[in-house]
């Protein structure tokens, strides 16, 4: 537990499912009052009743609707809800993910513009608009998520590489930038993880292949964990982890890190 989380606010961005989803519910058990935003309402309401449920309604939460590719939906809700929040003390840049799993020649131009509206634009967006809050806070954090593949390409899906590659200049851009207000700037970069997207590849396999889910699911953990020193696929409490670990005031004298979780798959030391 990190007792000076409780009562900040935090933002996290695709929140209703995955990774993002996780970190949320994390947040809220450390009594950080939670915004909940993903582009499905019903989505974002389970994860909200999720919260208040676990938390016996002490924590409280708020639902963001909006899509992330859509620069008016994301402004709506800085206008209209978040003079009523009042502030903000974290902003969690989850959002990010490309559909389906391509090679160089396959991307059009679209699938790359597509990419970097949610991957790095996103993120642009929510960082601009959260600033005002962020720059009143005591404790203020902006934790991105990158990838692990943003310092080391694999063979597939350049668009999305290249841009949680661009992220981590961001990342490191912003830390410099905002240092003066004290606003520590964060990546965490995750190696494929059982959560958030994997479920997707699952049944991508099976759709494919025709082999069941249950096969799907032990040929994609059996690739996976051939790359893992730790013989492993990680989890999504071990990615939130991390992130609540950042936000709290434990982590005050880290700032413009890119931190792995990969179980050691990164084999570069630099
Ligand atoms: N999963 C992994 O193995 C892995 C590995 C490395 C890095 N990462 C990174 O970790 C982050 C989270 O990954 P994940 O796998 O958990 O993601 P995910 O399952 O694809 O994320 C789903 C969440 O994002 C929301 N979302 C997607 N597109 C949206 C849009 N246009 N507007 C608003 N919300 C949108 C979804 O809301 P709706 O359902 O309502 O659309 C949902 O809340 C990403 O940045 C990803 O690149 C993941």
């Amino acid at each position: 537990m990190y007792p000076d989380l409780r009562g900040r606010t935090a933002l996290v961005t695709g929140s209703s499912d995955g990774i993002g989803a996780e970190i949320a519910l994390r947040l809220s058990i450390e009594e950080v009052e939670v915004i909940v935003h993903g582009k499905n309402p019903e989505k974002v309401e389970r994860i909200c009743s999720k919260i208040r449920e676990a938390s016996s309604n002490k924590s409280r939460v708020h639902q963001f609707v909006a899509d992330a590719t859509k620069p008016e939906q994301i402004s709506r809700f800085f206008e209209t809800k978040m003079p009523q929040i009042g502030k903000l003390d974290i902003l969690v840049n989850n959002i990010g993910g490309i559909p389906g799993i391509k090679t160089f020649e396959k991307v059009s131009d679209e699938e790359w513009y597509d990419t970097f509206t949610l991957n790095v634009m996103a993120p642009v967006r929510f960082t601009r608009l959260a600033l005002p809050y962020l720059k009143r806070s005591a404790q203020a954090r902006i934790i991105n998520l990158g990838s692990a593949a943003s310092m080391q390409p694999g063979v597939n899906n350049p668009h999305y590489l290249a841009a949680k590659t661009g992220l981590v200049n961001l990342n490191k851009y912003l830390s410099n930038d905002l240092a003066k207000y004290n606003i520590l700037v964060n990546m965490v970069c995750p190696h494929t993880i059982k959560g958030g997207a994997w479920f997707r590849d699952i049944r991508n396999i099976t759709n494919n292949t025709g082999v069941s889910l249950e096969q799907a699911a032990q040929q994609l953990e059996n690739s996976v964990k051939i790359k893992v020193p730790l013989n492993r696929v990680g989890t999504m409490e071990e990615v939130a982890n991390l992130v609540i670990f950042l936000a709290s005031n434990s982590a005050s004298f880290i700032n413009g890190e890119c931190i792995f979780v990969d179980g050691g798959t990164k084999r570069s030391i630099f």
